[in-house]
């Protein structure tokens, strides 16, 4: 975090950075209070923060769900309802919501991931509609598989069998050239990556190909 804000204060643009747990609601509201002594508005919000929990379903626990639900899906709905005030006073305010392709179609050992990625992408969609009358813009980001520095550590468990393929996967750098192009261009919603591009677009025209092609993998992965 500190090396993080040293580098970008080196940036010719203001910076200032605030360590916050998104989960918490009085570390949210700092966050903004902080954006509004500076700024007074907000012209951009990205809603990036994240964890995961890799392994399946079944051997997971009540806890996991939450914290997984918490940073990925409460803690950004609270977010975007906290800073609208603030982005009604930007220009051209926009709203960016970092999903996943998790968000689009469920895959084995990413169940909770899923959901919350899920809940965030409808939830992102209805609130375009709501904050049209404010024209606040509410757009997607959804990535495959990320080269993040730090994947591991945020992962709350790590037991799936499924090989993750991080040779094919985008360095974060891609993910944040998108989200400028998604900003630039106003676009609703971006899938970042071949793999996920890919998987999405066999999964519009052929879902029970996919589900078929996934399950085969899962037996195969575990036998008994
Ligand atoms: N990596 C992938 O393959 C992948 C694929 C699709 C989508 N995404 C999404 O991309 C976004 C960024 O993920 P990443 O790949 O860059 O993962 P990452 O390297 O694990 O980084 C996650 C970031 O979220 C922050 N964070 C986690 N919990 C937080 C909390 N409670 N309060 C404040 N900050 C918190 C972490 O801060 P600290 O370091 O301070 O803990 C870290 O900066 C996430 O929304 C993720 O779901 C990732």
């Amino acid at each position: 975090m500190q090396a993080i804000a040293e580098r970008l204060s080196r940036a010719p643009s203001q910076v200032i950075a605030v360590a916050a747990d998104v989960t918490v609601a009085g570390d949210r509201e700092r966050l903004l209070d902080e954006a509004r002594r500076r700024w007074g508005s907000l012209d951009l919000l990205v809603n990036n923060a994240g964890v995961a929990s890799f392994g399946h379903f079944d051997s997971s626990s009540e806890d996991i769900l939450r914290r997984v639900m918490e940073v990925n899906f409460f803690a950004p709905a609270e977010m975007m309802r906290s800073a609208l005030p603030m982005l009604m006073k930007g220009r051209q305010p926009t709203i960016v919501n970092v999903a996943s392709l998790c968000g689009r179609r469920g895959l084995p050992g990413w169940s909770e991931h899923c959901a919350s990625k899920f809940a965030l992408v409808g939830l992102s969609e209805a609130l375009r509609g709501e904050f049209a009358r404010f024209d606040v813009n509410v757009l997607m980001v959804l990535p495959g598989l990320v080269k993040s520095e730090d994947l591991g550590r945020h992962l709350l468990r790590n037991e799936g069998r499924m090989p993750q393929l991080f040779e094919k996967a985008q360095p974060p750098e891609e993910i944040a050239d998108a989200i400028i192009q998604a900003v630039e261009r106003n676009r609703r919603e971006t899938h970042v990556g071949r793999q996920a591009r890919w998987l999405l677009r066999v999964n519009r025209w052929a879902p029970r190909f996919v589900d078929r092609l996934l399950a085969r993998k899962v037996r195969k992965l575990y036998p008994e």
